[in-house]
């Protein structure tokens, strides 16, 4: 059984192809790179509407596989950005039509969380995603991954985006904001904003370019936002890692790349003696292999779809999603 997975919640387009097995046999991306500014929703959408055909070409390639080897069809159904979604279901049920295969629309923040078990072996983890356009903290509980806690604004990986392009460090901002933290000389006190388990940053984020406005040297304060940033995550996760008792932590998401998040995680979950598991790279942000694979667990349980139930769901809570491959996994 090959599936073939489609993702297009936001910037980057992703086709990957992965066996029953979960063997990843492709996984081939396409990110939107503005000239200037951020994301256009349609802009993201025109973009997908160009990459994914030759996407599916190069995926084939990798794989070393024709079209007619494809059995399964997924896609991400949400959340993301309306026409990006539009856009990427169109295309999948476009294919699945053609060569007349199941399809199944898919949970993204899922996604995430399943790639990161499938590449690292964890099994049962609190997870830490952290992306552009989603944070959350999630681990199964009660029949159904449940967010711990998540933003109650922005993202984190948009708060360290804004920031940058508004000082003028270009897009995406996340590297560049890591680059000047190593130089930083001095912390600057900066809002920290934990609410209940759920967080914020657009406070966070206004502070921070006040301080820069106000002649702070630019790298003690991505140096400051960072610290800030971090350990607000690294508080609810450490939370929900107490509650739950588990003796895992996945850290995924694009902001994964930032190897003081990395280590500030992996220091909290060596105190709580649970294991830390990071995906590759390739497989912490957005990527089509995270899609067929969700696609494989949700046909080997019957949740494939009829072409009209494929609509896109923008805003797809995380524990709307039925995962019975995890209660097997946990009786
Ligand atoms: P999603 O659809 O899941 O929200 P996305 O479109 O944001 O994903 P990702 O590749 O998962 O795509 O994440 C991109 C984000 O990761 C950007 O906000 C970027 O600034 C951030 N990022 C990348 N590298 C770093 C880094 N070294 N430090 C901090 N943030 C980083
Ligand atoms: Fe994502």
């Amino acid at each position: 059984m090959i599936c073939i997975g489609i993702e297009g919640t936001a910037e980057k387009t992703g086709v990957g192809i992965v066996d029953s097995d979960g063997g990843i046999l492709a996984s081939c991306g396409n990110p939107l790179i503005p000239e200037s500014g951020g994301i256009h929703p349609r802009e993201a959408a025109e973009h997908h509407a160009a990459a994914i055909v030759p996407l599916i070409k190069d995926a084939l390639k990798e794989s070393k596989l024709n079209i007619d080897d494809i059995d399964l069809v997924a896609f991400s159904r949400g959340p993301g950005l309306g026409p990006g979604l539009r856009t990427t279901a169109t295309a999948a049920r476009s294919l699945a039509l053609s060569l007349n295969v199941p399809i199944v629309g898919v949970n993204h923040c899922i996604g995430h969380v399943e790639i990161g078990k499938l590449t690292t072996g964890a099994e049962d983890p609190v997870s830490l995603y952290v992306s552009g356009g989603n944070t959350q903290v999630i681990a199964f509980e009660s029949e159904r991954y449940r967010v711990f806690g998540e933003t109650l604004d922005i993202a984190i990986g948009n708060c360290l985006d804004q920031f940058a392009r508004d000082v003028g460090l270009g897009h995406p901002g996340g590297p560049e904001v890591e680059k000047l933290a190593g130089k930083a000389k001095e912390y600057i006190k900066l809002p920290y904003a934990v609410k209940g388990m759920d967080l914020s940053f657009s406070g966070l984020l206004t502070a921070a370019l006040r301080k820069y406005e106000g002649g702070s040297p630019l790298s003690d304060v991505c140096y400051s936002l960072q610290e800030t940033a971090f350990s607000m995550l690294v508080e609810v996760t450490e939370r929900a890692l107490a509650h739950t008792k588990k003796r895992e932590v996945l850290l995924c998401g694009g902001v994964a790349a930032n190897s003081r998040l990395r280590e500030m995680v992996s220091i909290m979950a060596e105190e709580h003696f649970a294991e830390f598991y990071m995906p590759p790279m390739k497989y912490c942000g957005d990527n089509g292999a995270m899609i067929a694979w969700m696609g494989q667990l949700m046909y080997k349980y019957g949740l494939t779809q009829q072409i009209e139930d494929t609509t896109v769901i923008q805003k797809y809570r995380t524990d709307q999603v039925d995962v019975p491959w995890m209660h097997k996994s946990k009786k």
